[in-house]
């Protein structure tokens, strides 16, 4: 089994798999690196880690226009019903639930959550997402916590780090939770939107090849990666 991850710049992602199509945090029309519109994307889920307006993003208008299914945790999924976003599922901290396309648990993540309007947006949320046989997750925005460790039970392919620095873990925290999650892949996110975050990703990859047993993979926006499955 195989799945296309695409990144879209910042923390989005887009994920094609025999499951059908998926979009995490798809933060498209004010993201400087995003690589193409709201308007090109069909997913038939979006996943969000938390409510800031950086990871919500489009949210609402390609859900309206698809009809996606929208999976958040419940603060979140509530205020998207407000804004007329009909088809959600709403979760929160530590829950599994298993779709007919697989299985989505929120995770813990150190951070903040609000909506766009001042709305509380619930706890923040890292996502482990199983397709088939492929694990993957997505960090959101978090600081370094030493129970990024108890991830490495989910046994991930391939683990989505922030690594920007001043909103969420910098270079160096990446190093240490790929070291504490020892996926098979890790892969950067959350630099370069904007000077403030700037990093080089590259540098971070040589520092992940040197301490830990994870293969950093690198993507320009726009670039795809094929991840393969053990089985
Ligand atoms: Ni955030
Ligand atoms: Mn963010």
């Amino acid at each position: 089994m195989k799945i296309d991850i695409t990144w879209l710049g910042h923390a989005a992602f887009l994920i094609r798999s025999p499951q059908g199509t998926f979009l995490m945090d798809p933060f498209l029309s004010d993201n400087p690196l995003a690589p193409c519109g709201a308007e090109d994307l069909s997913p038939d889920v979006i996943l969000l880690t938390h409510g800031h307006a950086d990871h919500l993003g489009d949210t609402v208008p390609i859900a309206a226009r698809t009809g996606a299914l929208v999976i958040a945790n419940y603060e979140i999924t509530t205020w998207l019903e407000r804004q007329g976003v009909t088809n959600t599922h709403g979760m929160n901290i530590g829950g599994r639930h298993e779709f007919a396309f697989g299985s989505v648990k929120l995770t813990l993540a150190h951070h903040g959550s609000q909506l766009p309007d001042g709305t509380y947006g619930g706890h923040p949320a890292g996502i482990v997402l199983k397709l088939g046989t492929i694990t993957l997750y997505h960090a959101g925005d978090t600081a370094f916590f030493s129970d990024l460790a108890l991830l490495a039970d989910e046994q991930p392919d391939l683990a989505i780090l922030p690594i920007g620095d001043n909103f969420t873990m910098g270079p160096e925290d990446a190093v240490r939770a790929a070291g504490l999650i020892q996926p098979r892949h890790v892969m950067p996110c959350h630099y370069n939107s904007w000077p403030i975050i700037a990093q080089d990703p590259q540098a971070w990859a040589a520092a992940v090849r040197a301490r830990t047993r994870a293969a950093p993979v690198v993507l320009e926006p726009g670039q795809t990666f094929c991840l393969n499955s053990l089985s």
